[in-house]
């Protein structure tokens, strides 16, 4: 069977993009392969687990939509998938690629997202609010920054011990990495239809 060609863009760690090879590994994702990491940045761990991986990767800093939708077409690309990916996919991009750019965020969208809710911040946030749950999104990207229509969610638990990074760490650990690869097989498999707000998974 084709499985669907996935770009997964990165700027971090890519404890994410690992859980995805994992995934493909583990049969959790059969319909996707990942062709490529692409990266705005030339120092970051996420491009070391690619390599070990055996995944081709691209380091684009300048004029980065327009570089990238080029190499992304030349690829044959027709899923990306932004893992940890610290700039905004603007227009042009997301008309190119219509419902076949998926996000992880590190909150249940639409509590704690938008502008300035990245990374660490959103836990530190999600803490000093006193909120007693949290957890991840996953969802289709708009031209609004988080606010696309929402595919997955999962919740955890915010403990009263909880510092930002421990937080953070089982975000990741019990949402995260479970529903990104869920996602990336839903919609590579053909299984998730967006109706207006709504995405049906069949
Ligand atoms: C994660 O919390 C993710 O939700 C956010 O970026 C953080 C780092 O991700 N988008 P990774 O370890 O680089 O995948």
């Amino acid at each position: 069977m084709k499985k669907m060609k996935t770009a997964v863009f990165v700027s971090g760690g890519g404890t994410n993009l690992q859980a995805l090879i994992d995934a493909c590994k583990s049969g959790i994702i059969v319909s996707a392969e990942i062709t490529c990491v692409i990266s705005n940045k030339d120092d970051i761990y996420a491009l070391t687990r690619a390599k070990e991986a055996g995944i081709e990767t691209c380091v684009i800093k300048d004029n980065f939509e327009d570089s990238v939708l080029s190499f992304l077409q030349e690829k044959g690309v027709e899923l990306i998938v932004l893992a940890g990916f610290l700039s905004i996919v603007g227009k042009k991009l997301i008309q190119a690629f219509p419902n076949k750019i998926i996000n992880i965020h590190p909150s249940l969208i639409p509590a704690f997202c938008g502008k300035g809710h990245y990374g660490l911040h959103v836990h530190e946030k999600v803490i000093a609010y006193g909120a007693k749950l949290t957890g991840a999104t996953v969802h289709f990207v708009s031209e609004e920054v988080d606010g696309g229509v929402i595919l997955l969610q999962k919740s955890v638990a915010v403990l009263p011990t909880d510092t930002p990074k421990v937080l953070q760490k089982r975000v990741m650990q019990e949402a995260e990495w479970i529903i990104l690869p869920e996602a990336v097989e839903l919609v590579s498999s053909g299984r998730v239809e967006v109706n207006g707000r709504t995405a049906i998974i069949h």
